[in-house]
């Protein structure tokens, strides 16, 4: 049989790459990696993963790493044509028993959160015990308002340790989760509470963060006024801060699990139901709402877990995400504790109190992993090295990155200054749709390059393919898009209630493959290099927002005629969102303060979406560059906020390309 994949055989490495550091080599007092030492190693294990014959490694590892409640008899069935994926079909399991129940029997006052508070005197461990209670009190909660098996529950919290037993408390009932950032606007909670039919919200009295109290429930009380089905909501209290209880609606967590028993029994689930639902930006307007298997997603997250992180038992895994988005949800809760290791609620910034704060978590609960982003890593490369500095960090093996590109200084910055050359560099590419990483280093097997996420996960088989021809770019040296060959477990099901959308947005654009919307290479020793979203969609620090979403917040602004918003380059987050605007001729723009209206523009978008997705600059433009059909061209004005405005192009698609002048001038003037 020919090979199923395109990897290499065999990788050049001694061309400008990092090989696994000793500590990856179990040197010393550290655990020897589950997959190393080379290339090879890696090699001759993800050719098991993939193509006709993997079925028995999925098999195997599925019954080996699960704790099921019935046996599945048939591996993966589906495709991508009709969107109908399903892995272990007839098993049943549910995911809470496998991150906690099982743990707990083995080591009950073992930890299974470390609880980094904001002040960071207020932090302490929470032992598989206490999870278990909070879990099990939750749960009883949920079933006593009528929550039943596949009901949903919307979960608006910050970061509070309670945020992962109320996860939990929903796995184990077989409620599915919608969890929505507590850092989206009361119009976006408002939207997703709706677009999932949540009957039940949880949500905290206030959040904490870098020294500040955010008063989520006054969020929640505002996006319920218009959420009619919404009949309880659950608020833990995490500051003691004044909120509003309405009658007969709001109930305090403590009350409630106070009234009920620390124990509640795991629904048997499908490997195929639904676990949980969160929502994306796409190319429009509208978020996505990505639905996650139960079987497929929890036994990926564990794998990727074992071995991106190289986990073992014991460790001390952190990562600096947010529970509300998917890096929180498989990297903080489920994948973590699907391993049984203990992992890490950090409620606060990389800055706060001081830019040592990272390093100070890592000394103090001797973390073995940290996971975060290449914006945090910017940022604090720009602070200085003396912060890192005084800090013991021999207990970490392995140093994670997600969200965007790294850039090599970063990359070089995080690898020695943080590192201290010592440990394993991972740059993970993955999505909310994949649900695990797709492209990653096996910390103890691959060299890594600063910038490249390197070579295709288990279970990935990943190709390029030509966006022109639609061919399948083989061998070295090559760029296109990202494309994957064959499902894998903890791909997305769908997106709740619009099959239609998931099979055009993935399935059809490159019919037998599914398409992950990012450009990428493969260089000449058969490295991946991801290079950025091609569709409408924008990255701010990790966060994703799709230039239509921004467009549709202004343009509720009551001046505003037309908008056009771009992603262009940020050194600390990445991208940073440039709207150009159009006011309505009526608007009496020449006695208002631009500033001013700028300020307003961007209360809007922040009342809309949140405050991460605020421009960082709107441009009042008299008009914009458009097709001879009307569509706004939207490559002029990217090179335009880049500063390419001498490299346009071929303009003959512009119907008036005098616009664009006025465009430049207004750029120009205001850098
Ligand atoms: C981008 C976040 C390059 C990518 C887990 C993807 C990355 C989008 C990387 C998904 C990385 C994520 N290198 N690009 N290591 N990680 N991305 O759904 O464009 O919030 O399509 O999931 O982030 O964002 P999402």
């Amino acid at each position: 049989m020919g090979k199923v994949h395109g990897l290499p055989d065999s990788v050049d490495e001694a061309n400008d790459v990092f090989p696994p550091p000793p500590r990856l080599q179990g040197d010393g007092e550290y655990p020897k990696p589950h997959i190393g030492p080379d290339y090879k190693a890696y090699l001759s294990e993800y050719e098991k993963t993939v193509g006709p014959d993997s079925d028995k490694w999925w098999k195997e590892t599925a019954e080996k790493e699960l704790s099921w409640f019935t046996p599945f008899k048939t591996v993966r069935a589906g495709g991508f044509e009709a969107g109908d994926v399903q892995w272990f079909p007839e098993g049943t399991l549910n995911a809470a028993y496998n991150c906690l129940d099982r743990h707990f029997y083995k080591d009950p006052k073992g930890t299974a959160i470390i609880y980094e508070a904001d002040e960071p005197s207020e932090g302490r461990e929470i032992s598989w015990e206490e999870l278990m209670q909070e879990t099990c009190r939750v749960a009883n909660v949920l079933k006593e308002w009528g929550v039943k098996k596949g009901d949903t529950v919307s979960i608006y919290l910050p970061m509070t340790w309670q945020a992962a037993a109320a996860f939990l408390a929903c796995a184990r009932i077989g409620a599915v989760h919608s969890a929505v950032f507590a850092g989206f606007s009361a119009e976006s909670l408002r939207d997703r509470v709706n677009d999932c039919d949540c009957r039940v919200l949880i949500t905290t009295d206030e959040g904490r963060r870098g020294g500040k109290s955010i008063a989520t429930k006054a969020i929640v009380d505002n996006a319920l006024e218009s959420c009619p089905l919404v009949e309880h909501v659950l608020v833990l209290r995490r500051t003691g801060g004044k909120v509003n209880m309405k009658e007969g609606r709001d109930a305090w967590w403590h009350d409630e699990c106070d009234k009920v028993q620390p124990f509640c029994p795991c629904e048997p689930m499908n490997s195929e139901d639904p676990l949980f639902i969160l929502y994306t930006s796409g190319s429009t307007g509208k978020p996505k709402g990505v639905v996650h298997s139960t079987g497929g997603y929890i036994l990926q997250a564990l794998l990727s877990v074992k071995y991106v992180f190289d986990v073992h038992p014991g460790d001390r895994f952190a990562c600096m995400a947010d529970v509300g988005w998917i890096t929180g949800h498989t990297y903080i809760v489920y994948g973590p504790l699907a391993n049984g290791v203990a992992t890490t609620v950090f409620e606060s910034t990389p800055v706060y109190p001081t830019p040592s704060r990272y390093w100070e978590f890592v000394d103090k609960w001797k973390a073995t992993q940290l996971y975060t982003a290449p914006t945090a890593i910017r940022l604090l490369r720009r602070l200085g090295e003396e912060h890192v500095k005084k800090h013991d960090l021999s207990s970490l093996r392995v140093l994670g990155t997600v969200g965007e590109p790294i850039n090599p200084e970063a990359w070089h910055w995080y690898n020695d200054i943080a590192g201290k050359n010592k440990c394993a560099i991972v740059d993970t590419y993955w999505m909310t749709e994949t649900g695990s990483h797709a492209v990653a280093p096996l910390p103890g097997a691959i060299s890594t390059k600063p910038g490249s996420a390197t070579f295709p996960c288990f279970g990935y088989d990943l190709e390029i393919i030509d966006p022109q021809s639609g061919e399948v770019l083989k061998g070295n040296d090559v760029e296109g898009v990202l494309v994957a060959r064959d499902h894998w477990p903890s791909l997305a099901r769908t997106v709740y209630k619009d099959h239609k959308r998931y099979l055009e947005t993935y399935m059809k654009p490159y019919p037998g493959y599914f398409f992950f919307g990012d450009g990428a290479a493969r260089d000449s020793d058969g490295y991946i290099w991801i290079k950025g979203r091609v569709d409408d969609v924008i990255n701010v620090s990790g966060h994703r927002l799709s230039t239509a979403e921004v467009e549709s917040a202004l343009i509720l602004h009551k001046g505003v005629a037309e908008t056009a918003v771009v992603g262009s380059h940020d050194d600390i987050t990445g991208q940073a969102v440039y709207a150009f605007v159009c006011m309505k001729p009526e608007f009496d723009q020449d006695n208002i303060d631009p500033a001013a209206l700028n300020k307003e523009m961007a209360i809007q978008v922040r009342k809309s979406i949140g405050p991460f997705a605020a421009p960082k600059k709107i441009y009042l433009v008299n008009d914009l560059p458009k097709t001879r059909s009307g569509k706004i061209v939207r490559r002029v004005l990217r090179k335009i906020v880049a500063g390419e405005a001498d490299q346009l192009g071929d303009l003959s698609s512009v119907a008036e390309p005098s616009v664009i002048d006025d465009i430049i001038a207004k750029v120009k003037a205001s850098k």
